[in-house]
């Protein structure tokens, strides 16, 4: 592996998570109440972008691909969906706790002499042995709380799609090779919840499982690493803060074959982005076990062959992506203004199709007829592009908000705009400006989305 370069971009955590309270991003859940730790609130233009991802990579997974189709399962499942998968087995952490002050520790996460020692990192009180212990969330269906109506809050989003592949070969006559994606919420009981939407108890996947034919999943997890990286690479993430990370023996989750990471570099360090997973005949062998459904597919085109279909995964975090997306944009920039002085601006390099914003329509000036004919525009470009209109301050200061937005476009119309129905269109980016018809915008923009380069690499990146 080539050697690991240190974070140089110019966002840290601190930043990041100001700039998303304070632009309206993301908020802490029940914050009037001190806050829920663990859970946050998707503000205005933090819903907007998480929605854009979203749908981005559903347009990626099911629109432009022959062989796999969309689900949206029940965040609820059966109990024995969770015995089938392990998860009630297997799906723990090891946790000590400290006797004096309380507090909880990941043992696998913490210095290797305080385990030794048994004294806590924080007050030196004595820590208990490890335990594990099981990350799902647990509660009850109906009015009696006992055993016999225990559910768990999924903690992934794949085992909605394994127990209904059945379903989905027969309703859409499906042939392996062939994929089924879905996104939705999952939930873990995380012992340590930090670095703000990092690592959080509520969260949201954007899982892909593609079924093949045992003997044919070397070569697709192969081709499925290649794709999840260039997806990455097409929303414009410099390659220098992406690296694969292979897992050893140790690491592999008790379904695994084979597994990769793509790690990116966040202000603190190399951490996981997605996952690729060979998962083998692991799963749907399990669910074939504890339903008692025969759930081996049968190839019609060769001779009825039965077999127990191979699992090759491509598991991304919607919320991480989101986080991963907003540290990669952050940028800090010294400008030149028209009196010559100096200034900064923060810039959210998005790329335009995630952008929660997409066009801002500006009146030079809130009088004159201008935030007439800047509202008429607007409502020509809402069909097709997410829109933002503001008159308020000075027009150098609007462009700085909507840098800090993210918004890759800005339209100003102005006087001339009256007299020749032309506009202002201003790039993020560059913060070049060029006059065009209002009546040639949408094509405009359109094709500067379609055009849009991947973000030369900053002078920061490593
Ligand atoms: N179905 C396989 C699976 O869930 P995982 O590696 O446990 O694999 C996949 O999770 C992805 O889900 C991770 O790469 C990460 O992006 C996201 N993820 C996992 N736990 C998370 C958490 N507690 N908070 C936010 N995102 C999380």
């Amino acid at each position: 592996m080539a050697e690991t370069p240190a974070y140089q971009g110019k966002a840290t955590m601190e930043k990041i998570t100001a700039l998303a309270k304070r632009r309206g991003f993301v908020f802490q859940s029940s914050e009037i109440y001190g806050g829920q730790s663990g859970a946050w609130d998707y503000g205005p233009l933090g819903a907007a972008l998480k929605n854009r991802i979203a749908a981005n990579w559903w347009r990626e997974m099911t629109q432009l691909e022959d062989d796999i189709v969309g689900l949206d399962a029940a965040i609820l499942m059966h109990p024995r969906t969770w015995e089938a998968s392990g998860h009630v087995e297997n799906f723990t952490d090891p946790l000590v706790d400290c006797k004096k002050c309380k507090a909880r520790f990941r043992a696998d996460q913490m210095p290797e002499e305080s385990l030794v020692e048994k004294k806590c990192p924080e007050c030196g009180g004595e820590l208990t042995d490890t335990r594990r212990f099981n990350l799902m969330f647990k509660t009850y269906i109906g009015a009696v709380e006992d055993e016999a109506n225990t559910v768990y809050l999924r903690p992934e989003t794949a085992q909605g799609i394994y127990v209904n592949y059945k379903n989905i070969i027969q309703s859409n006559r499906m042939k392996i090779p062939f994929g089924i994606a879905q996104i939705g919420k999952a939930f873990r009981n995380e012992i340590v919840t930090r670095n703000f939407i990092f690592r959080t108890c509520e969260f949201e996947q954007m899982e892909m499982q593609f079924f093949v034919k045992p003997g044919t999943d070397e070569e697709w997890f192969k081709r499925w690493k290649e794709r999840r990286w260039a997806y990455y690479e097409r929303l414009g993430v410099a390659p220098a803060r992406l690296r694969w990370h292979r897992h050893g023996p140790g690491e592999l989750a008790h379904y695994a074959k084979d597994a990769y990471d793509i790690e990116y570099l966040f202000p603190m360090g190399w951490r996981e982005l997605e996952g690729v997973h060979n998962r083998s005949d692991y799963d749907l062998s399990r669910h074939g076990e504890y339903s008692g459904k025969d759930l081996r597919y049968i190839d019609q085109e060769n001779a009825n062959e039965r077999y127990t279909p191979y699992i090759i995964e491509t598991s991304a975090g919607l919320t991480r992506t989101l986080l991963m997306l907003l540290c990669e944009a952050y940028d800090e920039e010294k400008i030149t203004d028209k009196d010559g002085s100096d200034d900064w601006r923060t810039v959210l390099r998005f790329h335009p199709v995630v952008a929660p914003i997409t066009v801002a329509v500006l009146p030079l000036m809130k009088k004159d007829g201008l935030p007439e004919i800047a509202r008429e525009v607007r409502r020509e470009l809402r069909a097709d592009f997410s829109t933002d209109y503001d008159h308020a301050g000075a027009i150098g200061r609007r462009y700085r908000r909507q840098d800090e937005a993210g918004t890759p476009f800005c339209v100003t119309v102005d006087y001339e705009t009256k007299e020749n129905r032309t506009v202002t269109l201003r790039f993020r980016d560059s913060m070049e400006q060029t006059r065009v018809g209002i009546a040639d915008l949408p094509g405009r923009i359109g094709a500067e989305i379609r055009a849009y380069p991947p973000p030369a690499p900053s002078p920061t990146v490593p």
